[in-house]
């Protein structure tokens, strides 16, 4: 009996990370949205919308994809006011864009979980907190904009799990701190970065020279942080780039 017991804890724990126990939604209702609210004592508008008597297609500053990837249109006045959508585990969300909302909270871990979040726009608002590493677990992430909010602590090393895809990377106007992190390979490209806007932080340390290395980059933008040392030669091709105060 017991060893059919364990046999059966066994195999429910084997089939756990296979099922897709919490919907996309169900985790932006419980650990994104509260979150990102913070302590604001009154209730964020945008986040406000996202709660189960509004339709999915009504949350204000989210996009979706159905379960063979299509963008979810929300067109539609059939799939606007679809609310089964809402508990449709299949359903994918592919982007947060809420900039300048009055967003007064912080980025939770959780955030690493959305399997096909493409894009992050949380820029202007007053978010703080440091940026979570689990944000490197993204299998999907290529743009992220927090800026101009009051983001603290060293940028995550993770950050570079996403080299492959990432296209901009956006942290303009925080309080980042430390040095910026090597990608952990020493051959790191970043194939699709086109945008990396550190600018307006406090980082510190010589010039990261890993990022002549990458080299699909057109706008870099390190101004205004106490990088100390010379900037190398090899970054003389990208047609904009930014480093003085
Ligand atoms: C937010 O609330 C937590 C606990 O409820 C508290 O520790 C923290 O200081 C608060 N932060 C701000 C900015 O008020
Ligand atoms: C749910 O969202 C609607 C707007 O779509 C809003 O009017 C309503 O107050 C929200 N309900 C809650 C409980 O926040
Ligand atoms: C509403 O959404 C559910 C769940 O995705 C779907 O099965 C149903 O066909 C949709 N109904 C309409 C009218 O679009
Ligand atoms: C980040 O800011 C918070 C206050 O918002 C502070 O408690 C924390 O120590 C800061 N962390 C770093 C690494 O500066
Ligand atoms: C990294 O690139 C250099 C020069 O392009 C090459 O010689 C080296 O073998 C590469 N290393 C790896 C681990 O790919």
């Amino acid at each position: 009996m017991l060893v059919l017991r364990s046999y059966l804890l066994f195999l429910l724990f084997l089939s756990l990370p296979l099922l897709s126990l919490c919907s996309d939604s169900d985790l932006l209702l419980k650990k994104i949205k509260p979150a990102l609210q913070g302590n604001a004592t009154i209730e964020n508008t945008q986040l406000s919308t996202w709660n189960l008597s509004t339709p999915l297609c009504q949350w204000r500053g989210l996009q979706w994809a159905t379960a063979t990837g299509s963008p979810l249109s929300c067109d539609s006045a059939s799939t606007r006011s679809n609310l089964s959508l809402n508990s449709d585990t299949s359903i994918q969300l592919t982007s947060i864009q809420l900039p300048a909302s009055g967003l007064q909270g912080y980025i939770p871990s959780d955030i690493g979980d959305f399997s096909s979040l493409q894009s992050i726009y949380l820029a202007v608002n007053s978010l703080h907190g440091s940026i979570p590493l689990e944000l490197g677990n993204s299998p999907s992430l290529s743009e992220i904009d927090l800026g101009s909010n009051s983001f603290n602590g060293s940028l995550p090393p993770s950050i570079w799990n996403l080299c492959d895809q990432l296209v901009s990377v956006r942290l303009h106007g925080n309080r980042l701190s430390g040095s910026l992190p090597d990608p952990a390979g020493p051959n790191h490209t970043c194939d699709s970065l086109k945008v990396l806007d550190f600018g307006g932080n406090k980082l510190e340390g010589g010039f990261p020279l890993f990022i002549t290395k990458f080299t699909g980059l057109q706008e870099l933008d390190l101004s205004a942080n106490r990088f100390t040392g010379s900037v190398p030669e090899a970054l003389a091709e990208i047609s904009y780039f930014f480093i003085g105060c």
